[in-house]
């Protein structure tokens, strides 16, 4: 598996009003690699995204996944949004077997994947739960175990923890580096939250806005066995420090 993300520009708006929302972007993610994308809020992070997942078109530049060039949604593209990203009159398994009935898969496969990923997730208990009977953290993990069931090539989540209350999102975190750990997806985190990409992703770009564009990459090589003790760790508060820093920079440079 091979995302590569290449010139890509976006603008919207037509002649004078044109505005441009995207500079020149490239990166790539190959198979099992943890990749995020951080920047502050307005940067084009969910621009981004939707690009890859084929709901806009760049204005220049190619996204191609294992060669081909991206031309609209399709479930080689798992997706996780920040919220409402279930149906709230279904049920945890109605959720996550909604995309796999959708691709046509025979009902009994449907089931077993159904009860094998909402397994996988923690949530085998919660199956004939609506989703406001969860608590958002377990939202989220049903939205996760909805896009891996389609057995996509990379999952794109946009700020999958966003509006989670911070203990829950620490959790959350560790949870997810976890199933990357074991499933071995391959997946592309985007996040207003340096310190979330670099204790999650081992490359993380850093966009500024204004345009939106990749000013820094980053290969956090870091001891990952500990996420915990990661987040209080020197190496890991010194790096995030200097990154802060070349942002604020930035910020200052641009205003
Ligand atoms: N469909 C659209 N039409 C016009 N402007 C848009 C559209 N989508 C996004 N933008 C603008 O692009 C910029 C980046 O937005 P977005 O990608 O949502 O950033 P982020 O996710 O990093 O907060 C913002 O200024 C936003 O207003
Ligand atoms: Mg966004």
């Amino acid at each position: 598996m091979h995302l590569s993300v290449h010139g890509v520009s976006k603008s919207f708006g037509e002649g004078r009003q044109a505005k441009l929302v995207l500079d020149d972007i490239s990166f790539s993610i190959k198979s099992g690699e943890f990749v995020a994308l951080v920047g502050s809020s307005g940067s084009g992070k969910s621009t981004v995204m939707r690009l890859i997942a084929g709901l806009e078109r760049p204005s220049a530049g190619v996204i191609a996944l294992d060669g081909q060039s991206v031309r609209g949604p399709g479930s080689d593209r798992g997706m996780v949004f920040q919220k409402y990203s279930l149906y709230p009159w279904m049920t945890a398994a109605q959720n996550v077997a909604f995309g796999m009935s959708l691709q046509g898969l025979p009902r009994p496969l449907v089931r077993e994947r159904t009860a094998y990923f909402l397994e996988v997730v923690g949530l085998q208990d919660a199956a004939r739960r609506l989703p406001k009977e969860l608590s958002g953290g377990m939202q989220q993990r049903v939205a996760i175990a909805r896009a891996l069931a389609a057995d996509p090539k990379v999952v794109l989540l946009d700020e999958p923890f966003g509006a989670l209350d911070l203990q829950i999102r620490e959790s959350m975190q560790e949870f997810l580096y976890q199933l990357w750990q074991r499933s071995g997806l391959t997946a592309l985190l985007i996040t207003h939250d340096l310190e979330e990409a670099l204790l999650l992703a081992q490359r993380v770009h850093i966009m500024a806005p204004r345009p939106g564009r990749i000013v820094r990459t980053v290969e956090a090589d870091l001891d990952r066995s500990n996420l915990p003790h990661l987040r209080m760790s020197a190496p890991f508060l010194e790096l995030r420090e200097e990154l802060v820093t070349t942002l604020r920079n930035l910020d200052a440079a641009a205003s």
